[in-house]
């Protein structure tokens, strides 16, 4: 166990002890269901998003920083090819199933599809189906990833989950290949989102951001880059405490209007796929070929096909100028925050943060009442650089970078603000920027 407290405080730093607690009821919590001998442990973080939002399915860019709050799967090998899984919270009921590469989805909701998913990819990937295993999963806050709070809970359960499969089957994993397995195994699941929370989960480096250009390259390939955190600044994490659902239906749609738009534009730049391809023109021309509002029926009565979308009605409204204008100006929000990150000119990041929060506001509409009332309120106290929501959107956290001696005064004035005006009570907790998914150690229980 001293072993493993030295391995914790690599990854956990100042953390380590409280990580040890909950290390210790996982394992108890192991042996009890499944008996003593070997175990390993992996764990996977979930991440919050610096700047970048609804870029990364547009070919675009992204700036993720990893949590030191992850998902821990602790895991011991069985020779059936079945995949039985517990969870150290009671509300998620034990699950089983059978390893193939056609492995039956579970109904809409049940998190055993977070295993299914990676399971049945690598499989297909390797060619033979991969092993199966008896599987304890911990991720109860606050040492966990919280669940529905935009911050990747569901993709660290799937990264946590592949790096198992991966390491049980003796897959020596890439970054990118890895992180390209884990997005289709959550398309597995129904959501159409990008690679932004796989890359992270598996590259990020403690202290620092991820810059990555969500633009594969002729070889499959992402070109990624490290940024340190600045320095003299905390990243602060506000959840809201709102959970929103529904959140795929929303997404589906959203990743609809971006879909039409390429099809839209298409008709005058014929070698356009992806949003990213439009970066260097000129915004007021494009916008002039985009309608305010379509649905998708209308579209189709045009000749405009938008791919397998699950959810997404016929008569969905989609706004499809304002969605594009999102992802164009928010892709040259990213590449000026790493400009300013490099000069070291925080207020400049803060005034972009600010800029890309009105623009998923007013533009993507992914804000909330409540999102807005802790981004105006983080903006009140003296020094705070910028605030903006992070992640999906409909709900969830909102990040602000706040200098080091205010950290109090920030989270007391935060706190404080939000409940009077929302009746609702925010956590507040500070990014410690953690490392990527792997294995753990293996232990005896
Ligand atoms: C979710 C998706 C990501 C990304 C974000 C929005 O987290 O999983 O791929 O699209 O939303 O930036």
């Amino acid at each position: 166990m001293g072993q493993l407290l030295g391995v914790l405080a690599e990854i956990y730093g100042g953390g380590a002890g409280g990580q040890m607690a909950r290390y210790r009821v996982a394992l108890d919590g192991f042996r009890v269901r499944y008996g003593p001998g070997p175990v390993h442990i992996f764990r996977a973080p979930g991440r919050v998003n610096l700047i970048g939002e609804h870029t990364d399915y547009n070919h675009g860019y992204v700036l993720p920083v990893a949590l030191d709050r992850d998902v821990l799967l602790l895991a011991r090998p069985r020779a059936d090819g079945e995949v039985w899984l517990a969870n150290v919270e009671s509300d998620f009921t034990p699950r089983g199933f059978a390893v193939s590469d056609a492995i039956p989805a579970a109904p809409a909701g049940d998190w055993s599809n977070y295993a299914r998913g990676p399971a049945q990819e690598l499989t297909r990937l390797l060619g033979t189906p991969v092993a199966g295993f008896d599987g304890l999963v911990s991720s109860a806050p606050p040492y966990g990833v919280p669940r529905g709070a935009g911050v990747s809970s569901s993709s660290a359960l799937t990264v946590a989950m592949a790096v198992a499969f991966a390491h049980f089957a003796g897959w020596r994993w890439q970054g990118a290949e890895m992180a390209r397995l884990c997005s289709d195994a959550e398309w597995y699941v129904g959501t159409r989102g990008g690679i932004m929370d796989q890359f992270i989960a598996l590259l990020a480096e403690r202290g620092h951001a991820l810059f990555l250009d969500c633009r594969p390259d002729a070889d499959g390939d992402f070109r990624t880059r490290s940024i340190p955190l600045p320095a003299g600044y905390r990243l602060l994490v506000m959840d809201s405490g709102v959970r929103h659902s529904n959140t795929r239906n929303k997404f589906n749609q959203r990743v609809a209007a971006c879909r039409a738009g390429v099809a839209l534009l298409r008709r005058e730049r014929p070698g356009i796929t992806h949003l990213r391809d439009v970066e260097n023109a000129d915004w007021s021309a494009l916008e002039e070929q985009l309608p305010e509002e379509v649905s998708v029926a209308s579209l189709r009565g045009q000749g405009v096909a938008l791919g397998d979308l699950p959810n997404v009605p016929d008569d969905a409204p989609l706004r499809v100028r304002a969605c594009c204008r999102h992802v164009w100006t928010e892709n040259r929000r990213v590449l000026a925050t790493i400009d300013a990150l490099d000069r070291g000119d925080i207020p400049r990041v803060g005034q972009l943060l600010n800029e890309a929060h009105t623009s998923a506001r007013d533009d993507y509409r992914i804000s909330t009442p409540e999102l807005d009332v802790l981004t105006g309120a983080a903006r009140q106290i003296d020094g705070v650089a910028g605030a903006r929501l992070t992640g999906a959107g409909w709900g969830g956290c909102v990040i602000a970078l706040v200098p080091d001696g205010q950290v109090e005064e920030f989270s007391t004035h935060v706190g404080r603000f939000y409940t009077r005006a929302t009746g609702r009570q925010a956590t507040i907790f500070p990014c410690q920027a953690g490392p990527g998914a792997g294995l753990v150690a293996v232990a005896e229980v």
